[in-house]
């Protein structure tokens, strides 16, 4: 009897018809005459109902051998049901087992992180790392979505590079041939120069820092994307900061629902997010703010976790803080006009605690400021000729921001910590599997 093979997927359009699923055992119990099967297929989860009396021997014998994380094709017939999770059922009459999994590592009981990490090949299967992987997947479309409509070009930046961009501090070294290469901190560098030639530009792709602090928004390895727009001054990058984060959001609020709900997200918490009208705060107006709230810091000093949390915690959208300190900052960025100490650089503060989710400024067009920043901060100018050409040949204001997209998607899940919200992490200590 040969029958459709369909997925999880496609159950509504299968209502009342004789049908076969492949997938794995997630999770079982019995009940008498009565085995229930819940069948995870990648798609999606499917109650199968087993009933002795009303199989053959050889079936009723399979699905008692069953084990969690089996591999299996299943078959009957597709029934809708309002009392069944999901809403469907499936009245089992065959069984084929492809395998019967040994005891499954990831089973019902609390795991330590440290025994989950050492197992992320498996603990992806779980429900709530299925359910993260789907928002980062639709994430990165809907930001790729969001500049591909706008009339961007995709610049790839390479990985493998002959300086650093946002510091030395955090640079991973390699051996190229004999000469020290660094992997990349971000492509910013190399979308400079490409946005002379295209306009508006972006990429997207893995950047790299040896964070040496053990933390819950570092990660050694991490995706980022990166805009960069010719002829853009400071306010055009905070507007473009708003409507790139209001239109991600919105899209993930639609297209993700069930994975957030499956992630018990409260999504009133990013509804305002998709609205607009973000907060724009000065640095200095912070710095008085922190202050005024008993914090320990002065003027002229980074931002620590727990005050970009009471920043950001006094607004229920992000909050843009505006014009640091060109001291504290990385050494490409604009002068305020009004005050050279400061730079044209923005941070985008998401609420709940998520911090620092996009680093963005207005570039330095002018190539002597950048010949003496260059010094200043120490960096080999020879590495850097071919970026000093931008203001050479034709300079002209442009700008940028970067968003490290496990910060956002941990944040769109309401995950304390980036580790689960990329497939496989990797962090101070931890390079497997
Ligand atoms: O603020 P950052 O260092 O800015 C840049 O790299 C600029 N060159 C970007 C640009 O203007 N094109 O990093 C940007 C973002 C941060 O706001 C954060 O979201 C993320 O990248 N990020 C990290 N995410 C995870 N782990 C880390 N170690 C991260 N460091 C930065
Ligand atoms: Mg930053």
């Amino acid at each position: 009897m040969s029958r459709p093979v369909i997925t999880i997927a496609d159950l509504a359009e299968n209502v009342d018809q004789n049908v076969t699923l492949r997938g794995w055992v997630y999770n079982w119990r019995k009940k008498g005459k009565l085995r229930f099967i819940i069948l995870r297929d990648g798609f999606g989860y499917l109650q199968c109902i087993v009933f002795r009396p009303e199989v053959d021997e050889e079936v009723w014998e399979k699905a008692v051998e069953l084990t969690q994380e089996t591999s299996l094709e299943i078959s009957g017939k597709l029934v809708a049901d309002e009392r069944a999770p999901g809403g469907y059922e499936l009245k089992v009459d065959g069984l084929k087992i492809l395998q019967i999994s040994p005891e499954f590592p990831i089973g019902k009981k609390d795991h330590g992180v440290d025994f989950l990490l050492n197992h992320r090949h498996l603990w992806l299967r779980s429900k709530r790392q299925h359910a993260i992987m789907r928002v980062r997947s639709e994430a990165q479309f809907a930001i790729r979505d969001f500049f591909q409509k706008r009339a961007y070009t995709l610049i790839d930046s390479p990985i493998l590079t002959p300086a650093a961009c946002e510091g030395t501090s955090t640079l991973f070294e390699t051996d190229y041939f004999g000469e020290p290469a660094y992997l990349s901190q971000s492509g910013q560098l190399y979308l400079e120069p490409a946005v002379a030639a295209l306009g508006k530009v972006y990429c997207f792709g893995p950047t790299f820092r040896a964070e040496k602090s053990k933390t819950r928004r570092h990660l050694t390895e991490f995706w980022m994307v990166e805009p960069e727009v010719a002829w853009m001054q400071f306010d055009g990058l905070l507007n473009l900061c708003e409507d790139f984060l209001s239109s991600v959001i919105s899209r993930i609020l639609e297209e993700c629902a069930v994975d957030l709900e499956r992630l018990e997200r409260d999504i009133s918490k990013l509804e305002p997010a998709t609205k607009g009208s973000f907060p724009r705060i000065d640095y200095g107006d912070a710095v008085k703010t922190l202050q005024s709230l008993g914090q320990e810091i002065e003027f002229g000093e980074d931002f620590g976790a727990e005050q970009e949390t009471i920043l950001a915690g006094l607004h229920d959208r992000p909050v843009l803080v505006t014009r640091y300190p060109a001291a504290i900052k990385a050494f490409y960025m604009q002068p305020d006009p009004t005050d050279p100490t400061r730079a044209l650089a923005v941070d985008v503060l998401a609420p709940e605690g998520y911090g620092e989710i996009i680093g963005g400024s207005e570039r330095s067009a002018s190539l002597e400021h950048l010949e003496n920043q260059i010094k200043i901060h120490g960096l080999p100018r020879d590495a850097f000729k071919w970026y000093l050409d931008v203001r050479t040949y034709g300079s002209f204001p442009h700008a940028g921001f970067g968003m490290g997209l496990e910060r956002f998607v941990s944040w769109m899940c309401g995950i304390p910590h980036l580790r689960e919200a990329i497939p496989y992490p990797r962090m101070i200590n931890r390079l497997y599997p």
